[in-house]
């Protein structure tokens, strides 16, 4: 089986419990370093973001939560990118609250964000709409 993702485009996996997408996903992101096959890795680990099913949440406010990529990549003017992205996502009002007492939509949409904040060239979402009411 072979599985290619190229420049621009959306790709959905679709399979039953237990078929292996998470899994797939994990591997991809580079946290599950035991598989068989290979990854022909044009992306850099640095360039992707995988948004996991149940978000992990550092201890702080969700500021923190979503300048975190932004910081230990060093990249600079945080603020003013991090602005368009909360106004967005409507998430302007949760900015200084605790990241651990949101709601499991919210969390997932602040992790959307993180993922979003340093524009990864492969941004990977584990059902990101799971928890998500859109209006
Ligand atoms: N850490 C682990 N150790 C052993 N088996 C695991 C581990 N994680 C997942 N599995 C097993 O690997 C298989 C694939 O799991 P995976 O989470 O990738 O499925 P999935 O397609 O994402 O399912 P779902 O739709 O329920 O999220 C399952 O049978 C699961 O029990
Ligand atoms: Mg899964």
């Amino acid at each position: 089986m072979e599985l290619t993702f190229r420049n621009s485009e959306i790709s959905y996996l679709i399979g039953e419990n237990g078929a292996g997408k998470s899994t797939l996903l994990n591997i991809l992101a580079r946290i599950d370093k035991n598989y068989q096959g290979g990854i022909d890795d044009s992306f850099a680990v640095d360039e992707i973001s995988l948004v996991d099913a149940n978000p992990y949440m550092l201890k702080g406010d969700v500021y923190k939560n979503i300048v975190y990529p932004l910081k230990i990549r060093k990249r600079e003017n945080i603020e003013e990118s991090m602005t368009t992205l909360l106004d967005i996502f409507n998430l302007n009002t949760l900015k200084n609250k605790e990241a651990s007492k949101l709601s499991s939509g919210e969390t997932q949409k602040v992790a959307i964000v993180r993922a979003l904040s340093f524009s990864p060239k492969l941004l990977m979402l584990d059902e990101p709409t799971a928890n998500i009411y859109i209006y």
